[in-house]
């Protein structure tokens, strides 16, 4: 959450700072500001609220070509100019931007700031103040930053600026994300490459405990103690029109339409020139050793996890258990002897995610990260990674990659069932060509999906889905679609499991969406449709050819059975994108959320 961007170059920084923020406000959008540099002092910039407010309060005239920025979702101190970065020092000597979350900020505070006014109810004015402190002990600028940072316990990506060198950006990262980009004369900084695309392809990582010293000419990376580094420079493979809505009117519907694609580049990355599975041997012996699997993931992606339990379970007979990360990390069940632990994340950058991983790692057991962004922080700390190709996924709520993160689980669990000696006849190569097909039925025909919509939800408080077995996990993402773009109270339930308490809360009129995929259990699901419908629901079948009933709304065209949920969570997308604009909401920036929940 949070995002950060600097510049030092040649051209307005103002400009360059907004439009980077603009393209990292899917990591938090409550409040936004830059600090720019000239020869008149920092000025500071700060609104609460989104970018667009920001840029009608910065000062056109005010030229600059270094600055720092932020883009805020508020963890310590509600949403409000005051909280909003940039913070700056006592002195006003000092100006910082911060992502993450200082955990021991009181106890610093008690430490070492006693006789300092705190102005903000942010963790982060810490960490300017405590700068400014040790500057005023004695201490250059640099090592005043290191000696802070060194006593910081927590997350965090950082950029200061002093104002007795105005030519220096002081950057610092621990757990959060933070990117440096070089170009000629020209060095930036940001939270995701994406928002720096505008002045470079080519970027540094930085790794945690790591400060780097940049100028417009030189980027210096240390470590808290002083020792210089060496690091390579990379070029990031990212188009900045997969950044751009092109004549989409919401990322979201660009991205729920680009998942046939998606599916289609999955299988030719994933495919040899023999049209066999393409895997390194390194993954395929450490999931066929594994006595467990253990996947670890949150919200969407925990949903999918949910589905790649049953494909890997049923495909390549290794037990699986797909646990909610931050539940995990407090409360770790007894562990089999040879664990597998896979982490499924869109972002690569999930700090409940990372929390697992870290004790994992302790323990010494293998990892794998299936991720969307391959260099990111659980991509590069577990053992193995499989990158799930969506393109870069802006609209917050999730949409390409939940399907993409389940095409590569299919083509792993095939994998380690061929690698275990298991006998299959199931060619997922072959079945996700005939998913993107069936996908494409969903994203030609909207108008059917935007009519259930409308009927169904134009006027509902609530609204229920129903599924068994892998139905039933796709219902539960269905009803995270519509919750978090809509604001609709939705639950996804096993149909099974409502008359057990929850039909209580059925009334005339509710909306109840079933979905009847599987022939094993057609009829099962259908009698507990009937059971809501006794007591005046108003029921929406989306089925599968082979299992749809005259009444059925929406017919999916049939796939391979452990393929269902990559096509029928298509239809629920699309529902709930048109609820919520129906009901005017902010579909790519649903309140109270972001993109990339970097803390725990
Ligand atoms: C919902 C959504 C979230 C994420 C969750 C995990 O649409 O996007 O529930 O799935 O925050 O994020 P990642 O996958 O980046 O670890």
């Amino acid at each position: 959450m949070c995002g950060i961007v600097g510049y030092i170059g040649t051209e307005d920084a103002k400009e360059i700072l907004l439009r980077g923020l603009e393209k990292l406000e899917y990591r938090g959008y409550d409040s936004a500001g830059i600090a720019i540099a000239n020869d008149k002092g920092v000025h500071v910039y700060k609104e609460k609220g989104r970018i667009a407010s920001l840029r009608d309060a910065v000062d056109t005239s005010e030229e600059s070509v270094v600055g720092i920025g932020h883009t805020r979702w508020a963890t310590h101190g509600v949403p409000s100019q005051l909280n909003a970065h940039p913070h700056q020092s006592a002195s006003a000597r000092f100006t910082i931007v911060h992502n993450g979350v200082i955990e021991n900020y009181e106890q610093l505070r008690r430490e070492f700031l006693q006789n300092v006014e705190m102005v903000s109810d942010t963790d982060t004015e810490i960490i300017v103040q405590l700068v400014d402190t040790f500057v005023k002990d004695g201490m250059s600028t640099e090592e005043a930053f290191r000696k802070t940072l060194s006593k910081l316990e927590g997350s965090y990506a950082t950029a200061l600026i002093d104002n007795e060198d105005r030519d220096t950006i002081y950057v610092g990262k621990n757990k959060s994300p933070l990117l440096i980009g070089l170009a000629d004369g020209v060095n930036v900084i940001a939270s995701d490459a994406m928002a720096m695309l505008q002045v470079t392809n080519e970027f540094m990582e930085i790794e945690d405990q790591e400060i780097v010293i940049v100028t417009r000419k030189n980027v210096t990376v240390k470590k808290l103690d002083g020792e210089g580094v060496t690091r390579d420079s990379y070029i990031a493979e990212l188009d900045s029109t997969d950044i751009e809505k092109g004549t989409y009117p919401h990322f979201m519907l660009k991205e729920i339409d680009e998942q046939p694609f998606v599916i289609r580049n999955i299988i030719t990355k994933y495919k040899d020139d023999d049209d066999n599975i393409k895997l390194e041997e390194s993954i395929r012996q450490t999931v066929a050793d594994a006595d467990r699997i253990y996947i670890i993931a949150a919200g969407t992606s925990y949903h999918s996890g949910l589905v790649g339990k049953e494909m890997i379970e049923k495909i390549a007979n290794i037990p699986v258990e797909t646990h909610i990360a931050s539940e995990f990390l407090y409360n770790m069940p007894l562990l089999s002897k040879k664990p597998l632990f896979i982490f499924i994340s869109q972002s690569g950058e999930t700090a409940d995610l990372r929390g697992v991983l870290v004790n994992v790692k302790k323990l010494g057991h293998p990892s794998l990260t299936i991720t969307n962004v391959p260099g990111s922080t659980l991509s590069r700390e577990a053992d193995f990674t499989l990158h799930t190709y969506g393109g870069p996924e802006i609209a917050v709520a999730s949409t390409k990659a939940y399907t993409a993160q389940m095409a590569v689980m299919v083509i792993l669990a095939v994998d380690a069932a061929r690698a275990r000696g298991v006998e299959i006849d199931f060619d997922p190569l072959q079945e996700l060509g005939i998913v993107a097909n069936a996908m494409e039925i969903f994203t030609n025909q909207k108008e059917v999906l935007e009519e259930v919509a409308r009927d169904y939800l134009s006027v509902s408080r609530n609204c229920f889905f129903i599924g068994r077995s892998m139905d039933y996990y796709v219902c539960l993402e269905g009803a995270l679609k519509l919750k978090e773009i809509s604001y609709i109270q939705a639950e996804g339930f096993a149909g099974g499991e409502l008359k057990h308490g929850t039909i209580a809360l059925i009334e005339e009129g509710t909306p109840v969406i079933g979905l009847a995929t599987q022939s094993d259990v057609n009829l099962n699901i259908r009698g507990n449709m009937k059971e809501v419908v006794a007591r005046g629901a108003y029921p929406c079948f989306i089925s599968m050819e082979g299992c749809e009933h005259e009444e059925d709304k929406i017919v999916m065209p049939a796939v391979h059975k452990f393929l269902t949920p990559l096509v029928s969570v298509l239809p629920m997308q699309l529902i709930a994108y048109y609820a919520a604009l129906h009901r005017g909401c902010d579909v790519d920036k649903p309140r109270n959320l972001a993109k990339s929940v970097t803390v725990e």
